[in-house]
């Protein structure tokens, strides 16, 4: 008789890597997980020779080193068996409440019983989008929006909805009347998935006049806001923006990170949500991990607790500054007239738009043979628009790299409109250039 609790053989190799023998056996929500342009980037991506304007890892080059290195051992020192043990589910009581002076700062007043702690902000969009969705209810986001968004609605096999945004972030008008062509095909909204501050990837702030507008159509609709925030301390000119949650407590989901304002790899983010929904999200937080980690969780404590981390934002905000500044400088130069950006005030992105006729995806494959990476616009959509757009990244290159990178762009945008000519495909150069725009498709609706 055979052994039950023996492993079942390994399917044997037939050779070839692009087999997978239990292609008949996952989930039908794994048909949705598919890796994203920019991790198959980040290999060629990370080689020295490029200069990749395509990943948005933060430059953390600048943080105390020393200073947090004292605070881990002291750390591991004097209170290393509770950091290294299981904690609470909703995440530590003592980073909660520091978790609510962080948003004071955009004028939210929370109370730490309403935080859950995250694995990154990531996990908090994961988490929502769990307790929230069924295969087929429908998430509305901004066009482009953030990629690793776009893949957790996906996984649960979620019906994405875009809707314009502007110079001035999301369109209310275009909000108002996509709810409305969603709601009146009988379908279910869930939330809004909205990124108001220097937006990932199209660089764009939601205006302040805007945000009782965007509150007030989704409070008429009835339909939740999930308000990502990472960015919205890394503002260059501006006080930090009032959030959205700061003015609506029912009806807004807030999700916070630390990730560009102290460092990702301790993977530590929030989410602050009404009290019934902040309930169920520790029950899917505990079904996921148990409990978010408590060494990371201590660790940005006592970073929080030890060091000048205002400081440390407002210099991070000085960094960012100066390289979206030769990142705006360099393609002012150098672009050709019919290509056109937006000049971000805070955050880590550009949008540009090619000159009419061009496909960032299609470029690509040249742009790294000439050592410059980037991130096709498609990547930002969920329904195939943004071929002629592209997001470059400037939070980590040095700003002579910036520019190198740039030069090296131009060089092959120029040659591609230099084919074009050649073959006959001659495209419209006027243009407007650096404009505030962040779409380059029509506001869609269910179709
Ligand atoms: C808009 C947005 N949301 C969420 C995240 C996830 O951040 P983390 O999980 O590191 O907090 C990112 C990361 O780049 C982001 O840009």
């Amino acid at each position: 008789m055979s052994d039950p609790f023996r492993p079942a053989p390994r399917p044997r190799s037939s050779g070839s890597t692009r087999l997978d023998s239990y292609v008949d056996r996952y989930a039908a929500r794994t048909q949705g997980m598919t890796a994203s342009e920019i991790r198959a980037l980040f290999a060629v991506a990370s080689r020295p020779e490029v200069v990749s304007l395509a990943g948005g890892m933060p430059n953390i080059s600048g943080l105390p080193l020393d200073a947090v290195s004292d605070a881990l051992a002291d750390l591991v020192r004097h209170r290393g068996t509770v950091a290294m043990q299981y904690g609470s589910g909703q995440g530590d009581p003592h980073l909660r409440e520091q978790i609510c002076d962080v948003m004071r700062l955009e004028g939210i007043e929370a109370h730490p019983d309403d935080v859950v702690v995250t694995v990154g902000s990531q996990q908090a969009v994961d988490l929502v989008t769990r307790i929230f969705c069924d295969p087929g209810d429908v998430v509305v986001c901004e066009a482009p929006s953030y990629v690793g968004a776009l893949g957790v609605f996906k996984a649960y096999q979620c019906d994405v909805v875009h809707v314009e945004m502007d110079e001035h972030g999301l369109v209310p008008s275009a909000l108002r009347q996509a709810i409305a062509t969603v709601q009146a095909a009988g379908r279910r909204i869930k939330f809004v998935y909205t990124i108001p501050n220097y937006h990932n990837p199209a660089g764009v702030t939601l205006a302040p006049e805007r945000r009782p507008e965007i509150l007030e159509i989704c409070r008429e609709a009835d339909v939740l806001v999930l308000e990502d925030n990472p960015y919205g301390l890394l503002g260059f000119d501006d006080e930090p923006h009032r959030a959205l949650r700061a003015d609506e407590a029912d009806g807004v989901i807030y999700l916070g990170s630390f990730s560009k304002t102290f460092a990702p790899g301790f993977r530590v983010g929030w989410a602050l949500a009404p009290h019934a929904v902040r309930e169920k999200l520790v029950l899917a937080q505990e079904s996921a991990t148990l409990c978010p980690p408590t060494f990371s969780q201590q660790a940005v404590s006592a970073y929080l607790d030890t060091q000048d981390w205002r400081g440390q934002i407002k210099s991070f905000r000085e960094m960012y500054r100066e390289r979206r500044d030769a990142m705006v400088g360099a393609l002012s130069d150098m672009m050709p007239a019919a290509a056109h950006w937006n000049v971000p005030t805070g955050g880590f992105y550009v949008w540009l738009t090619l000159p009419p006729g061009l496909d960032a995806k299609a470029m690509l494959p040249r742009a790294v043979t000439q050592r410059v990476a980037f991130v096709p616009g498609t990547a930002f959509f969920a329904d195939g628009f943004g071929s002629r757009s592209m997001r470059l990244s400037y939070c980590y290159p040095t700003p002579e790299r910036i520019r190198e990178g740039v030069r090296r762009l131009v060089g092959v945008i120029e040659e591609e409109l230099e084919l074009r000519h050649t073959f006959g495909t001659d495209i419209d150069a006027a243009g407007p250039r650096a404009v505030n725009r962040g779409y380059d498709g029509p506001s869609s609706d269910l179709t």
